[in-house]
């Protein structure tokens, strides 16, 4: 069967940069994200074992969840498919980002908003390793999500 015809692939996703930082190393991927939940400000993503982001969130037991805007479909491209641990992706795609303070992980301009979280718990399954979040720090940057649904990126519309 193929992808865009497997209702697997309908569930429409957040798409979020996974962006981490520990003792002068950093990374970002892109990732999808949910709010588990609504009573307390936890979020929850799934990071492939063995890739540079699972390690920095180990190691320093936090990240920040960037919301992309629609703007950036090019750099969760690019961002999604090269391992941090073979470059710096920040110089590689020469990607114009902001530190909120000295340490933190970088979040790039032109998102839709962001969360610095520190992680409450995690646990691996098969090749994965899911994080729950606690949102420390966040900020709305006023622009519209991206959405991934069947392959492709989208943008919300009221109905
Ligand atoms: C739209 C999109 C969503 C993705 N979602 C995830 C995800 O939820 N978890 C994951 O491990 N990889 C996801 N990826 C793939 C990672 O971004 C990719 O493997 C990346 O190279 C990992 O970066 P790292 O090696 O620097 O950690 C996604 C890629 C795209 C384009």
């Amino acid at each position: 069967m193929e992808r865009a015809n497997d209702v697997f692939y309908w569930l429409p996703c957040t798409v979020v940069f996974v962006s981490t930082a520990h003792n002068g190393q950093r990374d970002i991927m892109t990732a999808t994200a949910m709010f588990v939940s609504e009573k307390e400000p936890l979020v929850l993503i799934s990071v492939a074992s063995g890739r540079l982001t699972e390690e920095l969130i180990e190691r320093s037991g936090r990240f920040t969840l960037v919301i992309a805007a629609k703007g950036q479909r090019q750099l969760a491209m690019q961002v999604g498919s090269s391992k941090g641990g073979e470059a710096d992706k920040f110089e590689r795609f020469a990607i114009d980002a902001v530190q909120p303070s000295p340490g933190d992980a970088m979040i790039p301009r032109g998102a839709a908003a962001w969360m610095a979280c520190t992680v409450e718990s995690s646990r691996e399954i098969p090749g994965y390793r899911l994080f729950i979040g606690r949102v420390a720090e966040s900020r709305d940057m006023g622009r519209e999500p991206l959405i991934w649904h069947r392959d492709a990126f989208f943008c919300l519309s009221p109905v």
